[in-house]
């Protein structure tokens, strides 16, 4: 077991590839803290996969954008299980709209949750580990979308590519306390968010003809990059993105 003695928060982890990372942590030994928003029983799903094997887990419904409940989630996670070790940014939204008739509504909740939310729950944990004085690490769920612009999404390209930077900025900060910072950048993942494309079959050859692997990635496909990226062989690995994308970057043409 990799992440044995590990005390984590997995952001979004009531469904996709949240919950997926939520599971394979505690299947490696963690404590867990699945941090939700939504009606009480959003975590139940992730908690009863956890249960099932004996695995520790809490949940908290905390919505990342408000710094008091960021707080929240911090405290209660000190309090359940006595520490932070690790945090998976994953909680994510995504809305299209052509460029020119993007909704400031839309963009600002974008923001505020695909960005705004990981820059507070990174320096909150970062404070909480700074004090505990024994290094950390962060993972940000970022995309491929960080880097290769999509037509329709720019509010979603635009917080990703601020991931990006977020992460490449404050592993320089953090490197000091031994906290290490990376994203993982998946491609099309089969998960709720893609719920318009799976049930549009044109709209899913297209994509597919995008990926080099031509399908869909499972999300426990990857738990497994943050497992490592989460443990003590990590330690030395900080301040990038590693991409699982089944080749989407390497031959994405425009959609
Ligand atoms: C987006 C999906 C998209 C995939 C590949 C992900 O980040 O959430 O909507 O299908 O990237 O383009």
């Amino acid at each position: 077991m990799k992440l044995q003695e590990k005390v984590v928060i997995v952001t979004g982890a009531a469904t996709g590839i949240g919950q997926a990372i939520a599971i394979r942590f505690a299947q490696e030994g963690a404590s867990v803290v699945v941090d939700y928003v939504g009606k009480p029983d959003a975590p139940n799903e992730t908690k009863e996969k956890i249960e099932v094997f004996g695995g520790k887990v809490i949940a908290v419904e905390a919505d990342i954008s408000k710094l008091d409940e960021v707080h929240r989630l911090i405290d209660s996670t000190v309090t359940a299980f006595g520490r932070l070790d690790v945090v998976v940014n994953n909680a994510g939204i995504e809305k299209k709209f052509p460029f020119i008739d993007y909704p400031l509504e839309e963009l600002q909740k974008i923001l505020n949750v695909n960005l705004i939310g990981p820059f507070l729950v990174c320096q909150a944990a970062a404070r909480q580990m700074i004090k505990q004085g024994q290094g950390g690490r962060l993972i940000n769920i970022s995309s491929v979308h960080e880097d290769l612009p999509m037509p329709t999404n720019a509010a979603y390209c635009a917080s990703k590519g601020g991931l990006r930077m977020l992460t490449r900025t404050i592993a320089l900060e953090l490197g000091k306390d031994q906290i290490t910072v990376n994203n993982i950048g998946p491609g099309a993942v089969y998960t709720p968010i893609d719920a318009d494309i799976e049930a549009q079959p044109e709209a899913e050859k297209a994509l597919m003809a995008e990926i080099p692997l031509n399908r869909w990635a499972r999300p426990e496909e990857i738990a497994g990059l943050a497992v490592y990226l989460a443990s003590d062989e990590a330690g030395y690995v900080t301040g990038s993105t590693y991409f699982i994308d089944g080749g989407m970057l390497r031959q994405a043409g425009s959609y």
